[in-house]
């Protein structure tokens, strides 16, 4: 006889956080989100840790190598999408692992040959005044002077005048070495009151430039996640089919983390993926799996050898597989049996799996929530379709603003192998909708806000940190008329722009 779960299954919507004592020192300011991503021994410490507890989704509509920068700038992860060519897929992640925070790539570049009038014209065209004079004008040539707007007086000169004449020359530069830090390089543009320091390698060559302007930008990202090169963090989305040559490629491309992206991950299809990586590169690469709703699938994936594991099916706000297929199973009491799974692996063998909440975040305390029901990172993907940093659209939809956010499992993606069986079989319905979202602008400042409320939250149930708030989190189930209770009732509203994250 089939098994029959006794309680039906809940989605964040129906619980509430219940608040605990809260003494003097339970405040924002004293909270941390710092959260393990990858499995560690009892009384190790994980080999990668997140600043906050957020990943965006392995979606083309959510997570290429811009977002990947952005988030690892406020202290998350983004899984680069991986439903594109192995090459192109490589190439995002190149860009975020060379993407190094206050080093710029210089993209005002002309040779010593060429003219004042050639400086004028490209001032205009990039809005940039320092400009790098290279030997063969590009931005890694040898580096032979630069010019500022205090290299030249436009009523004095001839536009025809050879920029030789009148750039400062290398012999008088300030430059600093190609691997020094970004401390010691703020530190010369202090103290030889510059506004741009440029970078040169060994042979001369420009690398970057580090310019004064930014310095504050740098101040402002405290949470930064940054790998022992000082490079940002990405993950990379990986498939239980080309996963032999897709990995190799994403390894060598620098990726720091993994994951097996499949809509149902209880399979023998993720457990040889793990086990490619585990014979190729033994604990060294990273790879997380699911999606898994329950104990048992939980269990499977960590005696496969996986580094993290997510849950999820058809919780998704793009998603439309409990439609189409009937499965899935709502995301709390998934989230809450998985971490069951997981305390008792953990009492079992010392090795804790942190578990990754995915999908079906609507409100921000729909996070706080997937927390203290013991998820140690949440995976969400219309909410960071949303930002400017995503890969999609901004368009004007009746007099609005909206982004375009679609599903992996739609036409528009056709990412077939995230929903793939294996074998020949090649699915050919749609699992996900092509949607709109309403536009919300940075990531930072939204992502600032969302997390300033689950730290209040954290304060409010008297927890300090993701553990304190996973042992100590008192919380109930809420009948359907309180969720009633719980928005604006029976009141007139005078402004119908709803602000929240929804
Ligand atoms: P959201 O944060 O509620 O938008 O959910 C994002 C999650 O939905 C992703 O991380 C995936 O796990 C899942 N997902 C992405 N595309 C699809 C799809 O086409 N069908 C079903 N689930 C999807």
């Amino acid at each position: 006889m089939a098994h029959y779960f006794e309680e039906p299954s809940r989605t964040f919507n129906e619980y509430l956080l219940i608040p605990g004592y809260s003494d003097k020192n339970c405040t924002p300011d004293n909270v941390s989100l710092k959260t393990p991503v990858v499995k560690f021994k009892k009384g190790e410490k994980p080999a990668i840790t997140m600043n906050i507890p957020l990943v965006s989704a392995i979606m083309q509509s959510v997570s290429d190598d811009k977002m990947a920068v952005a988030l690892a700038k406020e202290g998350g992860i983004s899984f680069i999408f991986g439903s594109q060519s192995i090459e192109s897929q490589t190439a995002m992640v190149r860009k975020v692992k060379s993407h190094k925070a206050g080093f710029v790539t210089s993209d005002s570049n002309l040779r010593p040959d060429q003219t004042l009038a050639d400086v004028l014209a490209l001032k205009e065209r990039s809005g940039h005044s320092t400009i790098a004079i290279t030997d063969d004008g590009t931005a890694e040539g040898k580096i032979q002077g630069i010019v500022t707007s205090r290299d030249y007086r436009i009523s004095r000169m001839d536009p025809s005048t050879k920029i030789s004449a009148f750039m400062t020359p290398f012999s008088a530069l300030i430059y600093a070495e190609e691997g020094c830090t970004l401390s010691e390089a703020n530190d010369m543009l202090w103290e030889h009151k510059l506004n741009a320091l440029p970078i040169i390698d060994k042979n001369q060559r420009l690398t970057h430039f580090v310019f004064r302007k930014d310095y504050d930008s740098h101040k402002d990202n405290p949470n930064e996640l940054l790998d022992s090169h000082k490079r940002y963090v990405v993950g990379a989305g990986v498939n239980t089919r080309d996963y032999e040559e897709r990995i190799p490629a994403l390894v060598e491309a620098g990726a720091d983390v993994l994951c097996i992206d499949s809509s149902e991950g209880f399979s023998e299809w993720q457990r040889d993926t793990i086990a490619f990586v585990r014979e190729k590169y033994g604990d060294t690469v990273k790879i997380g799996a699911g999606n898994v709703v329950d104990g048992e699938g939980f269990r499977y994936l960590a005696e496969a050898g996986a580094d993290f594991i997510k849950i999820g099916i058809g919780g998704g706000s793009i998603c439309i597989t409990r439609e189409q297929k009937g499965i899935g199973r709502g995301q709390a009491t998934a989230t809450i049996d998985v971490a069951a799974a997981r305390n008792q692996y953990f009492e079992e063998t010392g090795i804790y799996i942190p578990i990754c909440s995915d999908g079906g975040i609507v409100y921000d305390y729909h996070m706080t929530l997937a927390l203290a029901m013991g998820s140690d990172f949440i995976m969400l993907g219309r909410y960071f379709s949303r930002f400017d940093e995503s890969p999609t659209n901004k368009l004007m939809v009746n007099g609005t603003y909206v982004k375009e956010y679609w599903g992996e499992g739609s036409n528009r993606a056709r990412n077939w192998q995230r929903y793939d069986l294996g074998g020949d079989s090649k699915l050919k319905f749609e699992e996900g909708v092509d949607s709109y979202v309403p536009y919300a602008g940075s990531l930072k400042d939204n992502v600032t806000l969302s997390l300033n409320k689950v730290k209040s939250t954290m304060c409010n149930c008297g927890a300090l940190s993701i553990p304190e708030l996973q042992k100590t989190a008192k919380i109930t189930l809420v009948s359907a008329t309180s969720i009633v209770e719980g928005g604006a009732h029976d009141v007139i509203l005078k402004n119908t722009d709803n602000n929240s994250v929804r």
